[in-house]
């Protein structure tokens, strides 16, 4: 949550920031921010998308400034306003900060007692005059100073009054230095960077950066240390919108394109990984979506494996009773590999030497560089808040983990190397989806239900529907329906049926008849033709490993076309932020 950028070099910093803020609103947009220094320091921010802060910018008088920092903002501590926007200065330090500072109130208490005057209601503007109060000219000493003191997550780009380099320092929050020619970056994440550069490096905790206009210095203890540069596959490319209309669009279209590419690759890229059978329990933990690629694990390696597999979400496992008594494998998915909820789900598994496991989109995030084994989803990046073709391949991976275990065999092999083709006809059927959204898109409320696998579709589809459209929806599994919610179905309001699974298809027919009699609209999602059903979506059968990745593409593309019909903002949802860095 927030995005932060950073530029000191030879050309005017403004165009690197406002080009890197709006690759990051995907972050969080309900506010934001720019310092740019010259001669003198000068600040502006606004409330609302980076569009209004560009309006703005005309009004600088520093424009050509070669040093700037800028922030966009999901709020946390304080409403959005102009006023909570980063960055906040007090006396000498200016600072843009991504994270969150969880002893603020003992730290703003020792401020007020120095008659400090806060303006913004933010920990960020705490954290500037903690930086303030020590600042004595030596910055290493500083830092190393304050951040003994100030407890939580911080991703933080720093300008000095008195200085002409900028300084950037993390803790369990995103951070990439990009290695221009005569110019460096800094940013939240690889996307800003890759225009101007494909060279990089990353900090660790503890560790400062200091960017000067010829270079990046990093210091441990104050003490100079070498960094690799290391070179990111993601290109510039990767950023546009091509044509389409939505990223989300875009990103549901590259589906069938990178679940060829995994497929191609998988057996071959874990033939060395220990089998499942190895361990005696799995544990999948995740965040959103990610869990519910889980949840479709959890099923199939049920089913298939006979291993017992617990699947919880992060911000639970972390703090609950976790009994290891058994040879467990505690697997983290997660499309950014920063959501600190699943971070920290994977340093307590860690802490009792759990063997763990990432599947994790961004290579160079946290949890890839922290987990013992890693499968990369390789989707690309992904710039919808709304996750789309990377939980297509967490959902793939899933399937193919539980197929690697029962032995490989002629039929499904030839399955999978269709698979990708499958998907492709499924997304193409657009106006099927346009039609149905028609009959759907003015009602406030829409259920989903299922059973086993199919009801992990079901939330999916549901959290899908709900996060980009705002209808309010809400998956059941089908048995439970009429232990209360069933009181809430009125004429007329849609509810979905998830049948793909043979041995339940008729008990979840048998609930959607239930909700038909007091007047539901209902469609049902299945692989196989249902008599009776005037409004259902039919994708070839295939084996169990693999329908979900063919029942998700129809879920996400309903939900696209609803929200359409609804005239929201797709790509960037209200109250919304891609990637979840603080819990
Ligand atoms: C946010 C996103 C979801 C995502 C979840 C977990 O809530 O909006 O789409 O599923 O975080 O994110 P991760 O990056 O860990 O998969």
């Amino acid at each position: 949550m927030c995005g932060i950028v950073g530029y000191i070099g030879k050309n005017r910093a403004i165009d690197f920031l406002i080009d890197g803020l709006k690759c990051l609103e995907y972050r969080g947009y309900d506010s934001a921010g720019i310092a740019l220094k010259d001669k003198k320091m000068q600040v502006i921010k606004s409330l609302g998308r980076i569009s209004e802060l560009e309006n703005k910018i005309n009004e600088m008088s520093v424009i050509d400034a070669k040093l700037g920092i800028a922030h966009t903002r999901w709020a946390t501590h304080g409403v959005p306003s102009e006023i909570n926007a980063h960055p906040h200065t007090v006396g000498k330090v200016t600072i843009v900060h991504n994270g969150i500072i969880e002893n603020v109130e003992f730290l703003k208490k020792q401020l007020l007692d120095d008659n400090v005057l806060f303006k913004s209601e933010t920990d960020t503007e705490v954290l500037a005059a903690i930086i303030n109060k020590y600042y004595d000219g030596d910055v290493l000493g500083t830092l190393e100073k304050v951040f003994n003191i100030v407890r939580g997550s911080y991703a933080l780009a720093i300008i000095f009054e008195d200085k002409d380099e900028l300084y950037a320092i993390r803790k369990d929050s995103p951070l990439i230095l990009g290695v221009g020619d005569g110019e460096y970056f800094i940013a939240s994440d690889i996307i800003p960077i890759v225009k101007y550069t494909n060279q990089y490096m990353l900090i660790e905790e503890g560790e400062v950066a200091e960017l000067t206009s010829s270079g990046i210095n990093i210091y441990f203890n104050r003490k100079k240390i070498k960094k690799d540069i290391l070179k990111t596959s993601v290109m510039s490319q990767d950023r546009e919108k091509c044509g389409y209309k939505h990223y989300m669009l875009k990103e549901i279209n590259e589906e069938p394109i990178v679940l060829k590419q995994l497929i191609d690759k998988f057996f071959d890229y874990i033939k060395d990984f220990p089998k499942l059978s190895c361990y005696e329990e799995i544990h999948i933990v995740a965040c959103g979506s990610a869990l519910y690629a889980g949840m479709i694990g959890k099923c199939l390696f049920e089913e298939y494996t006979n291993i017992k597999v617990i699947c919880e979400v992060a911000s639970e496992y972390r703090y609950n009773r976790v009994l290891y008594d058994r040879k467990t494998l505690v697997i983290l998915i997660s499309q950014s590999g920063e959501t600190a909820d699943t971070i920290a789900a994977l340093r307590k598994a860690k802490k009792e030497n759990i063997d763990t496991l990432a599947i994790v989109n961004v290579k160079e995030s946290t949890i890839a560089r922290e987990s013992d084994m890693q499968i990369y989803i390789e989707a690309g990046p992904e710039i919808a808040v709304a996750t789309t073709k990377a939980y297509i391949l967490q959902v793939a991976i899933m399937g193919l983990l539980c197929y690697r275990e029962i032995g490989r065999n002629e039929k499904l092999d030839n399955e999978l190397g269709r698979l990708p083709r499958m998907l492709k006809e499924i997304i193409d059927h657009r106006d099927e989806y346009k039609k149905l959204a028609k009959k759907i898109f003015n009602n406030e409320d829409i259920f989903f239900i299922g059973r086993k696998i199919d009801y992990a579709m079901a939330l999916e589809g549901s959290l899908k529907l709900k996060e980009i459209s705002y209808i309010h929806s809400e998956a059941y599994q089908a048995g439970e329906l009429k232990h209360g919610t069933i009181s809430l179905i009125e004429d007329d309001m849609p509810v979905f049926a998830i049948i793909t699974d043979p041995d339940i298809s008729d008990k979840t027919l048998s609930n959607l008849e239930e909700v038909k009699a007091r007047g539901a609209k209902t469609i049902v999602i299945s692989n196989e033709l249902i008599n009776d059903q005037l409004l259902q979506v039919v994708v070839p059968k295939v084996s169990a490993f693999f329908q979900p990745v063919l029942v998700v593409p129809v879920l996400q593309m309903i939900a696209y076309e609803v929200a359409k019909l609804r005239g929201c903002d797709i790509d960037k949802p209200k109250n919304l932020a891609k990637s979840v860095t603080v819990e």
